[in-house]
């Protein structure tokens, strides 16, 4: 089969984008398994479905039509949802809160696991998420746990939204992210945790191109 290459961590790690330069930089395919769950956080929005109601939010898992489409160096993939451009939609805030309470379900993270598998296709797989390492591709041949400080990745985020434009505390995300992490790693179903064959790399100060470096290195031993 198609070799895998999982990266997990906590909320603002930086995996998004050095899963992307992975991707890009060895010609494999890339899954945002995040995206999948506020995927389905924005589908039960638009369905009227209670975030609580683990029926039919398992359904809506199940039947979500969704294409990932690349972007350019440094943007979000762009993700689309019936045919439907949702890239900005599920990068907000209340939609990443959202998804983190879709994700504890069992039942939902039970729908996406074989959408997930369905990704790892040749020449290779690099995918960007909680538990891929540890779930959904234990046999990937690298597995990375990219963590860095709460304050280092509530400053990143900081730096993201004030480019963008918008106003927020630091405090605020930082106590946002310290939620995040409580919420990832105290839930029963697939908690957040490094698998035991992963590779820890803390990459609280260091740039892009850095991590990337790493990761690569990995890659060629
Ligand atoms: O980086 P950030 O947490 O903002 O976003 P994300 O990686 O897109 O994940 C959104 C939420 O989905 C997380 O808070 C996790 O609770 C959940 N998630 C998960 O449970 N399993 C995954 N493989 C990926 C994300």
């Amino acid at each position: 089969s198609a070799p895998v290459i999982t990266i997990d961590g906590p909320s603002g790690a930086g995996k998004g984008t050095i899963t992307q330069l992975v991707a890009k930089k060895l010609g494999w395919t890339l899954l945002d398994s995040g995206a999948l769950y506020r995927l389905t956080a924005l589908a039960a929005e638009t369905a009227g479905v209670a975030l609580e109601d683990e029926q039919r939010l398992s359904e809506l898992a199940l039947s979500l039509d969704v294409e990932f489409v690349p972007g350019d160096y440094g943007e979000p993939v762009n993700v689309l949802l019936n045919g439907n451009d949702v890239t900005r939609d599920i990068r907000t805030e209340t939609c990443g809160n959202n998804a983190s309470k879709v994700a504890p379900l069992p039942s939902v993270r039970a729908a996406l696991l074989q959408r997930q598998r369905d990704f790892q296709q040749f020449p290779g797989l690099v995918a960007d998420g909680r538990d891929m390492g540890t779930v959904v591709f234990p046999d990937a041949a690298i597995k990375v746990f990219m963590t860095a400080s709460a304050e280092e990745r509530a400053e990143r985020r900081y730096r993201q939204l004030k480019d963008k434009g918008e106003d927020v505390k630091i405090a605020t995300l930082l106590s946002e992210i310290r939620e995040r992490d409580a919420r990832d790693t105290g839930r029963a179903t697939a908690p957040l945790k490094p698998a035991d064959d992963a590779v820890m790399l803390d990459t609280t100060g260091l740039g892009i191109e850095e991590v990337l470096a790493q990761v690569l290195k990995l890659v060629e031993e």
